[in-house]
């Protein structure tokens, strides 16, 4: 199982986005995916909700930090996908102390041979969750948008990935920056690219995608954005999305 966690210490810059994109797109490609929400709860509801009737005991994220793991199993939520859904205590794992920071690479462990790609979605900021989901993962994407204060926020998550390098996971790979939402009337953000690839080199993706209002329409009715396409824009949409993942993921597989 490959562990990828998608990170940015800037919030709203499609980090669930892609995640939900990456997970299905290798499930279609025949990959078990076992998803897992350590934020708060944007990706779990992307997928149907746990049924009233249906009373199998779940795995919920904030049990990856404690014993109660033990005996709980992830729910199926679409072909090839299963999802560990975050729940309210999940919060209180940042005040816990540092070492609970192992606990998830522990807990994820007996799902080593069950699935193929683990993906791990994280809350914007540089606590507990964040760290814990770099200690166990074997990568990490990061998505951006160009503005001024996403940007000066990139050498900080370079400094935290390197620190958490450093101090618990050596084998983490940096798979690099992927643009999104880039605005393809804005000039200033058309030519920011090229300077932005020069300076980050193979830290960043050569794929970018753009921003259309189909991929959040998508996923508000439950699908990628290369499903059900309606009209043009959406069929570019959907080709631009794989080619991004399909590049994100075959690094994954490399590493
Ligand atoms: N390329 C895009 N084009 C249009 N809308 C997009 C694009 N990428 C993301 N969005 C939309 O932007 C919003 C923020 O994206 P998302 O929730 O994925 O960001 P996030 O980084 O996970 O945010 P948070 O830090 O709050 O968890 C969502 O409504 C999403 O559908
Ligand atoms: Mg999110």
């Amino acid at each position: 199982m490959k562990t990828t966690t998608v990170a940015n210490q800037k919030g709203g810059v499609g980090k669930t986005t892609l995640e939900i994109h990456l997970a299905l797109l290798a499930a279609e490609q025949g990959k078990r995916v076992l998803v897992v929400d350590l934020d708060e709860g944007d990706l779990s509801q992307f997928f149907d909700a746990i049924e009233d009737d249906d009373e199998t005991p779940y795995l919920m994220s904030s049990q990856l930090f404690s014993d109660e793991h033990e005996g709980r199993v992830p729910r199926q939520v679409a072909p090839n996908v299963w999802l560990i859904e975050a729940d309210v205590p999940l919060l209180d794992v940042d005040d816990m102390d540092l070492s609970v920071v192992h606990n998830l690479k522990g807990a994820l462990k007996r799902f080593e041979n069950d699935f193929d790609l683990c993906m791990i979605d994280t809350p914007p900021n540089l606590q507990r969750r964040m760290v814990a989901a770099l200690v166990a993962s074997d990568c990490v994407v990061a998505p951006f948008n160009i503005s001024k204060f996403t940007l000066s926020r990139m050498p900080k998550l370079m400094t935290t990935i390197e620190t958490v390098q450093d101090a618990f996971n050596p084998a983490l790979n940096f798979l690099g920056f992927l643009p999104n939402m880039v605005n393809s009337r804005s000039p200033d953000e058309i030519d920011a690219l090229p300077g932005l690839r020069e300076g980050y080199g193979d830290s960043m993706f050569a794929e970018q995608i753009i921003y259309r209002p189909c991929i959040n329409k998508s996923l508000a009715s439950g699908n990628p954005v290369w499903v059900k396409a309606n009209g043009s824009s959406q069929r570019v949409a959907g080709r631009e999305m794989k080619q991004a993942c399909n590049a994100i993921l075959s690094k994954v597989w490399a590493a």
